[in-house]
């Protein structure tokens, strides 16, 4: 499994990255964490692989660092998101109610019944990605618009700004799930105007997780609580500001009142 994520990481296997081999690779991930002292033999759909302490190591600190930041950090942005703009919030609550209905627990199967609420997760990402800038290295010397590139050079690639790009986007600073229902635009690498996750062989390998794992809790916050501001955050406003850390977060984390439904 590590040969496998290496080849891929490194370059060496041809086309894109294959999502079962990632899915196998996550879910070793997170059998290794559980997988203790024992030995560190973890079963990965069907076969059995050897993980030594520092591979269990490893396999820790992304999914600490690369995993739950992001994730929590995009449905913090998500709720603050709607709890600013109460339309959208009814919007998301009402398809809900009309696709999952009175049983109460959503099914990652029902997320593709859920247009309103992937394009609120579209909108978070184009307006708060987590990792707002992606790097790269220059393969060849090249052009662009008239400056030259080095090769080897590193580059950053700016998706935060690419977000607020009025050219990309009407009305860049407002959040507006809406634009995205009649659009095929995607956050999977095949549309590059919003690539949250990155693009190409070096995408983010948890994103088939994290996707399921937003769509699902955020769904689930929305159908189990009622939700409201404090009077005095009713009264200010929600404080949007942004810190730049190992990802964007919130500077002044989120601050609501829940009522179970
Ligand atoms: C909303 C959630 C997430 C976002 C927005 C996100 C975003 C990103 C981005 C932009 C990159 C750089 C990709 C590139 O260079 O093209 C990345 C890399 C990575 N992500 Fe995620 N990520 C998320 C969740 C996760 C999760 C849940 C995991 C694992 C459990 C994960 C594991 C990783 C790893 C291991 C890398 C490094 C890949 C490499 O260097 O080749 N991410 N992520």
């Amino acid at each position: 499994m590590a040969r496998e994520r290496k080849r891929w990481m490194t370059g060496r296997m041809d086309g894109p990255a294959d999502g079962q081999m990632m899915e196998n690779w996550l879910r070793g991930s997170i059998l290794a964490l559980l997988g203790g002292g024992h030995g560190g033999v973890v079963p990965v759909t069907h076969k059995w692989f050897h993980l030594s302490y520092e591979k269990r190591g490893g396999h820790w600190a992304v999914i600490t660092t690369a995993g739950s930041d992001t994730s929590s950090s995009t449905m913090e942005w998500a709720m603050a998101e709607l709890l600013k703009n109460r339309v959208q919030l009814a919007k998301a609550c009402d398809e809900l109610v009309h696709v999952v209905g009175s049983k109460g627990r959503i099914e990652e199967s029902e997320i593709v019944r859920l247009p309103y609420l992937q394009a609120v997760v579209k909108e978070t990402l184009r307006l708060h990605p987590p990792a707002p800038l992606i790097l790269r290295r220059a393969k060849m010397e090249m052009q662009i618009r008239g400056y030259t590139i080095p090769k080897g050079a590193k580059i950053l690639i700016n998706v935060w700004a690419m977000g607020r790009d009025k050219h990309i986007w009407p009305e860049p600073d407002k959040f507006m799930p809406e634009r995205f229902l009649d659009r095929t635009i995607d956050f999977r690498g095949g549309d590059l105007e919003l690539i949250p996750f990155g693009a190409g062989r070096r995408i983010c390998p948890g994103m088939p997780l994290a996707i399921r794992m937003v769509h699902v809790v955020l769904a689930s916050l929305l159908m189990h609580f009622k939700w409201r501001l404090p009077d005095e955050v009713e009264q200010n406003g929600i404080d949007m500001t942004e810190r730049f850390g190992l990802t964007l977060v919130k500077a002044i984390p989120l601050s609501a009142l829940v009522t179970p439904t």
